[in-house]
């Protein structure tokens, strides 16, 4: 039987204090959260979404004061981004306390952290009082839930309450940068862009595809080659004349374009060619293709700069087989 949907703040504060498991809006995507020092309840949020334990969580705070309870501080380049970006879609890792309990962190001496913008997901955490960890409210290596629904829809038998805030503005997942070093590194492409962070921190180091490849899953946990992945298999191509249509095939695509070909199904993400819109609708465009009963979705790549990014980035993973 599915949980309960509700608007209702103060019910939702009291389950993530009483250690439930509570899925709520923020800016991004919905969260599925639980109280950072309740151990029982992070060890739900691993079984819910049959995450592997070497994939930390992103522990969500409702003021920056809060850090305090989390990390030694911030340091400098982190300081900066928080005071330029928070609340907002931006996780900064950053050496952790050791109270943080090992199951949040996956055994890293690090801890993820973000103050999201969403006022429903602030006062939610407010509330509760506990700093919230909380990954995207789906199954693992899905696509993200931008809805109370498409959280219904998952996870909706195996959790205690969805905190329904409406659709997600941003709709594509934080910006994660690992801080700890000299040099800050992009670990995760998101809703904020690499340019807007360069602004504000000078050089920021990226991680090559060949490092993320490579590297232990220790060091970097959400570069997962395959990710944010609908059930149907996604194709990604320069031209449309690489199409062949012998099988029932829907298209995604950024903005309007002349002489599209006869797909099944079309979800063109923005009218205006605007990434921020094409981001915000991104994940629900790919779940109504998902659920048309297509053999294949064809994708053509976004422009990339800004959020197109990030978009690149869900694509190629939702692309990798
Ligand atoms: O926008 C978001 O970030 C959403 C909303 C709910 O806040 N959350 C989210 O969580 O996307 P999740 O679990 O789907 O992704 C967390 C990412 C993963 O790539 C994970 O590997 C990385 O953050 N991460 C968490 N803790 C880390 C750490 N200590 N070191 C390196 N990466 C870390
Ligand atoms: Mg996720």
């Amino acid at each position: 039987m599915n949980c309960d949907i509700t608007t209702d703040i103060a019910r939702a504060a009291d389950a993530l204090a009483g250690g439930q498991l509570v899925a709520f809006a923020t800016e991004t995507v919905y969260g599925l959260g639980a109280d950072v020092f309740n151990e029982s309840a992070l060890a739900r949020v691993f079984a819910v979404k049959n995450r592997p334990h070497f994939d930390p969580l992103i522990v969500h705070i409702a003021h920056v004061d809060w850090v305090d309870r989390l990390a030694v501080d911030l340091p400098p380049h982190a300081q900066k981004l928080a005071d330029e970006f928070w609340p907002g879609p931006l996780t900064l890792v950053v050496a952790k306390l050791p109270q943080v309990p090992d199951l949040a962190t996956s055994g890293l001496p690090t801890v993820a952290i973000r103050q999201p913008a969403h006022s429903v997901a602030r006062e939610l955490i407010l509330q509760a009082n506990c700093p919230v960890a909380a990954p995207s409210a789906n199954k693992f290596g899905r696509l993200s839930p931008t809805s109370a629904e498409h959280v219904a829809e998952q996870l909706g038998d195996q959790i205690d309450l969805i905190l329904d805030g409406g659709p997600c503005a941003v709709g594509i997942e934080s910006t994660v940068i690992d801080a700890t070093g000299d040099t800050p590194t992009l670990l995760r492409p998101g809703g904020i862009p690499l340019e807007a962070i360069e602004q504000i921190c000078g050089r920021v180091e990226l991680m090559s595809p060949n490092a993320a490849e490579s590297a232990e899953p220790q060091t970097s946990p959400g570069m997962l080659k395959r990710h944010y992945s609908p059930s149907t298999p996604l194709r990604i191509v320069e031209s449309l004349e690489d199409v062949s249509f012998d099988r029932r095939t829907g298209f995604l695509g950024f903005a309007p374009q002349p002489n599209l070909p006869d797909f099944e199904v079309i979800e063109i993400l923005s009218q205006t060619a605007d990434l921020q819109e094409a981001a915000a609708n991104f994940f629900a465009a790919m779940r109504r293709l998902d659920a048309a009963g297509l053999d294949l979705i064809v994708a053509c790549r976004f422009p990339n700069h800004g959020l197109g990014r990030a978009l690149n980035d869900r694509l190629d993973r939702a692309a990798h087989r």
